[in-house]
């Protein structure tokens, strides 16, 4: 058997047990990032033999002056042609401790590394050029550090030997910059007027530069702290992939928080699916663990073989993450070609990958004044950040930034590039969602039979189709044909019709806005159950706001349950010809108040999983794709095979 764990390169960083201190270095481009770089490993004697010696001759030949800056542009040559070693790692050490600084922005992964979390930083140290003063670039960095939540922050003012030593100069840059920093609520732990070049006030206080009392940038790091990842949070595992040896399946994938411990339930989402823990493989380990904790990339195998895949989420089952189409977050874009709504693009959370589109911008501020832009916004622009919401093609499982940074962050991909990165700012949780406003002695009983074994039971998933549209676009008729064929295909079916809720659970409602919301909360919770239960359900209901529906399908994939929004679409003027009650003919005359498409409105879906045109279609072709898709979704996956895992990516 292959080795199961897979190597990662960037385990080792995760590890609170290896103490290094990750930084990164931002700042307008010309202000001395390579040369404070070059720097730090020259004064801490991290650069391999000789290699000074060797880089000045060849800027001598050059007839250019030795700069600090070409000792980084050597290391990263060397690294790149070694590709054993990571090119975003750059290590050095001091008496202390050992450091690992992470690629800069301007570097094109940095912001990849950042936001995936692959690769996220203890520290950072700002620079700014004391001769240039604030730039906006030094602003958009600071943003970005905030909008990533580190915390620990310094910054040096550089080539301070440009302005004579000034320390007027150095007050100024420190005053501009600490009131942009406060709208940010970044408080710096030092401002360090530095030359990186000199070399003055990097490993210790420079006698040019006496004025200044604080520590020396080397000094101000030594006293930094290492992130621990914070205690008690509930798992994240990451699925990279699933193998088959034998009998055996081996997901494989990587633990972004918590402890996996063997015996323990672990619940998959955004599917919900569960079983335990039955091992953790290693390769040639004589007893394998029985627990892997944050940071591991290990492989296991569990007591019943579940359908998961490549980019669920494993969690405790009553913890775990939020789930769901859509997401709300503040986005950060970089891209020069600006970010229009309801365009197409990727987005990678984790290790999921799903199409998605912007939704809404709610606000977009301009990341260097922080100012809000004016106008009703469609569009985000180069440097721009915003509030979105944005909507996946499939349910993504995701956690809210603040509770669980590793899997509340994501990269935005068009084309093969990242264009921005944003982290997830709301998120409901099924824990706080199905207690939340509830009378706080309640609890939620689980039952053993779990979904997989009603599946098995039935021999299909429960699942729920939601027919809307106008009263006469062919619902009801359709919903009837349906569950005929599927009774006679096995299936097993229950129709929610909203004339016939209308009788019994729903008869003290009317058809006022506030009603119709109740009436289709209350249908949706109803078909949430009985899919629950294992049925297929065919909800048959107008249901004309927009909202109602998003919720229903929101509790539905809360709890796993597959949904379908059927759009029944059918024009006004062919449902008012058809009218087989007259009911749009009284409600012209006003005898029907509130009546959809008439006197109240009727909000078509935006992205309905099916459209069917019944105006344009017979019968039997209109019912022949519905009934596939309805088989199709309550369809029980079939488990990857190893086949058609060799063929996918793998890690
Ligand atoms: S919904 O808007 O709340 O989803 P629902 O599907 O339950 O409506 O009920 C619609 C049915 O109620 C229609 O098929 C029609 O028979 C009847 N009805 C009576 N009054 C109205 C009205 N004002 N608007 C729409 N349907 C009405």
């Amino acid at each position: 058997m292959p080795a199961a764990t897979q190597s990662n390169p960037q385990s080792a960083i995760h590890n609170p047990l290896s103490a290094k201190l990750r930084i990164v270095i931002v700042g307008h481009v010309d202000h001395g990032k390579s040369t404070l770089i070059g720097r730090l490993f020259h004064d801490t004697n991290s650069l391999p033999e000789g290699k000074i010696e060797q880089i000045r001759k060849a800027s001598e030949a050059e007839g250019m002056e030795f700069e600090f800056a070409f000792l980084l542009d050597a290391l990263l040559e060397e690294q790149a042609q070694n590709i054993t070693i990571d090119t975003t790692q750059l290590p050095f050490r001091t008496d202390k401790r050992e450091y690992v600084i992470i690629d800069a922005p301007g570097h094109k992964e940095f912001l990849k590394n950042m936001v995936t979390g692959a690769a996220s930083a203890d520290a950072a140290i700002l620079l700014i050029d004391a001769n240039e003063g604030i730039q906006e670039q030094s602003k958009r960095h600071a943003y970005l550090l905030s909008l990533l939540g580190i915390r620990q922050i310094v910054v040096a003012v550089n080539k301070m030997d440009l302005v004579g030593y000034r320390q007027e100069r150095f007050e100024k840059v420190r005053s501009d910059y600490t009131e942009f920093l406060t709208k940010l609520g970044i408080e710096p732990l030092h401002f360090i007027p530095v030359s990186a070049k000199l070399g003055l006030n990097i490993t210790k206080n420079s006698p040019e530069l006496s004025w200044h009392k604080g520590p020396a940038i080397l000094e101000a790091l030594d006293s930094m702290q290492i992130s621990v990842p914070p205690e008690g949070q509930p798992l994240r595992f990451v699925l990279q992939d699933i193998y088959r040896f034998d009998e055996r399946r081996i997901l494989a994938g990587r633990i972004e928080t918590g402890t996996l411990k063997v015996g323990q339930e672990i619940v998959f989402w955004p599917d919900g699916k569960g079983s335990r823990v039955k091992s953790i493989e290693e390769w040639n380990a004589k007893t394998p663990p029985t627990e892997a904790t944050v940071g591991e990339s290990v492989a296991i195998t569990l007591e019943e073989q579940i359908f998961v895949e490549r980019g669920d989420v494993g969690g405790p089952p009553d913890h775990g993450p939020a789930e769901g189409r859509e997401i709300h977050a503040s986005l950060f874009w970089l891209q020069e070609e600006s970010l229009p709504l309801n365009v197409p693009f990727t987005i990678k959370l984790a290790t999921q990958s799903v199409e998605a589109r912007l939704v809404e911008i709610t606000r977009v501020l301009d990341s260097s004044t922080l100012e809000p832009l004016a106008g009703s916004p469609g569009i985000i622009h180069k440097n721009e950040v915003a509030d979105v919401r944005i909507r996946a093609r499939k349910p993504l499982a995701f956690d809210r930034h603040d509770r669980i940074n590793e899997t509340g962050r994501f990269v935005i991909v068009t084309g093969k590039r990242i264009g921005g990165g944003g982290i997830i700012r709301e998120a409901e949780y099924q824990d706080e969602k199905r207690l939340a406003g509830a009378d706080e002695n309640l609890t939620w009983t689980i039952s053993p039979v779990t979904p997989d074994l009603r599946a098995e039971h039935f021999g299909h998933r429960g699942a729920v189709l939601w027919l809307t549209g106008l009263s006469g676009s062919g619902k009801s008729t359709l919903a009837v044909a349906l569950d005929g064929q599927l009774h006679r295909r096995g299936i097993s079916s229950f129709i929610l019709d909203g004339d016939n809720l209308r009788h019994g659970l729903c008869s003290n409602l009317g058809f006022s806005p506030g009603d119709r919301s109740e009436n289709i909360r209350r249908a949706g919770e109803t078909a949430r159950l009985l899919a629950e239960a294992g049925l297929v359900v065919i909800c048959s209901l107008i249901s004309p706001f927009r909202a109602d529906r998003e919720n229903v399908r929101k509790i539905c994939l809360r709890d796993g349950i597959p949904f379908a929004e059927v759009f029944v679409n059918a024009p006004l003027e062919v449902c008012e010809e058809r009218d087989p009650r007259g009911l749009y003919k009284k409600a012209r005359t006003g005898e029907i108040k509130e009546f959809t498409g008439i006197s109240s409105p009727y909000e078509p879906p935006v992205e309905p999983e099916l459209e069917l045109r019944t105006h344009e279609h017979s019968l039997p072709n209109t019912l022949s794709d519905l009934m596939h898709f309805a088989v199709e979704l309550s369809r029980i996956p079939e488990p990857r095979v190893a086949e058609e895992l060799a063929r996918g990516s793998g890690i």
